[in-house]
């Protein structure tokens, strides 16, 4: 509960959720005012990906489209100068983000970039950004970062090795169209990582300080349906309830920490992807299961709570079998899923020894672990580095 006991959710004002919805995403663009639309998208999805289609539709409902396809995974400060760029040589009067978290953030701080006339790196934190940007809509590719309904935008300064999170309301689609026919392509380890990812913000949404009974609500179901699906859908790409599921949870899930904060596992992660450059969904899914043992004491009867609510202990046992049961499970997950420690990552021993203390104050430094139930000092956040290696 948030500690001053007020409640407060932000959400985008229009979320369309299921199979199918993003075929209407013309008149929705046409619906909310937007003529002359950028497409911000990667170079895949555009090629060989469901972007491409989505982009001829809009042409052919008469939209004057442009389009952005340079945006690389865990996106830089440079993919957003790109974006901002086209959006005004387009002269586009709004945004269409299509993608996973990557292309969604870098529109989301681009839109906010073209109304705010500041450095991109003095909107990392927490409400930095003083004006609305131009309207965007978020159509998911991948059942994972929930960048669609959240508040944050996370971008990478490369020349100081930091992956910036941003949140400020101004971050917030206007429209969300959640469609997991789009993510029936994502392959196997993609979908995995983009999976725990997901269940990472449904966990730590739901044990943050700042949860609220609203957050709770996205956040328990959203560790059902991941809990229950995840499996599936890595091991049989085509089962589309499994599909749809994740999609849902992913949504639900990126609802409820955009407003209760994610905690100190995403503390931890940002650092490893801005020095050793892994997936976001891999660098959270190796540390996971070690943050968790280390934080259950912080919280022992919310992490019960998640654990039965993910069929994993009954009512009637105790909430300390309940939380090693998650634990276990979190464990077996990894292996189930072929998670790699951080050193069979490609982590390389030297370079890990040199950044490891700065990795540890980065993560202090973003705020995320301030809401997680066990506070961690700097040197526990080393050792937890270290059992993660
Ligand atoms: N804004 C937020 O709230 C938030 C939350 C969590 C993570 N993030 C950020 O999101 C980024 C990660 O996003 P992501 O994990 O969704 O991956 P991504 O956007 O980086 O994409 C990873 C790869 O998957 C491919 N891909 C995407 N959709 C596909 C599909 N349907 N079929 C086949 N391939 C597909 C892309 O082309 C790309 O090569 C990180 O930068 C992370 O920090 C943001
Ligand atoms: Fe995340």
């Amino acid at each position: 509960m948030a500690t001053d006991g007020h409640i407060e959710l932000h959400l985008p004002q229009d979320l369309l959720i299921g199979g199918g919805t993003s075929d209407d995403l013309s008149d929705h663009v046409a619906r909310v005012g937007i003529a002359r639309p950028l497409v911000v998208s990667d170079r895949f999805l555009l090629d060989e990906g469901p972007a491409g289609p989505l982009v001829e539709r809009l042409s052919s409902a008469g939209l004057a489209v442009g389009v952005f396809g340079d945006v690389q995974p865990d996106p830089t400060v440079a993919n957003v100068n790109g974006a901002l760029d086209a959006l005004r040589a387009h002269e586009a009067d709004g945004v269409v983000a299509i993608g996973g978290g990557s292309p969604m953030d870098t529109a989301k701080a681009a839109a906010a970039a073209s109304t705010n006339d500041r450095d991109l790196r003095d909107f990392a934190g927490y409400h930095q950004v003083p004006n609305p940007g131009l309207p965007l809509i978020a159509v998911p590719t991948t059942a994972g970062t929930g960048s669609e309904v959240t508040r944050v935008a996370v971008i990478t300064d490369t020349e100081r090795d930091v992956k910036m999170m941003m949140l400020d309301g101004h971050l917030l689609a206007r429209v969300a169209i959640s469609d997991y026919k789009l993510t029936m392509s994502t392959p196997p380890a993609l979908t995995s990582w983009v999976g725990v990812d997901s269940l990472t913000h449904a966990i730590e949404a739901y044990v943050s300080k700042k949860a609220s009974v609203l957050t709770d609500m996205l956040a328990l179901k959203a560790a059902r349906l991941i809990g229950a699906h995840m499996r599936r859908a890595v091991q049989h790409p085509d089962d589309e309830e499994a599909r749809e599921a994740m999609m849902l949870g992913a949504t639900l899930a990126g609802a409820a920490f955009s407003n209760a904060s994610v905690a100190l596992v995403h503390g931890m992660s940002r650092p490893i992807g801005a020095h050793f450059h892994l997936a976001h969904g891999l660098s959270n899914a190796l540390l996971l299961p070690t943050v968790t043992r280390f934080s259950v004491d912080g919280a022992p009867g919310r992490y019960a709570t998640i654990a039965r609510e993910m069929g994993l202990a009954t009512a009637e046992e105790a909430d300390g079998v309940a939380t090693a049961r998650l634990v276990d499970e979190l464990e077996a997950l990894n292996a189930d899923l072929e998670i790699p420690s951080l050193s069979a990552a490609g982590v390389e021993r030297d370079h890990f020894d040199r950044v490891v203390e700065d990795m540890a104050q980065a993560a202090l430094d973003s705020g995320s672990p301030g809401f997680n139930p066990q506070p961690a000092t700097k040197d526990e956040i080393v050792a937890l580095y270290r059992q993660a290696y």
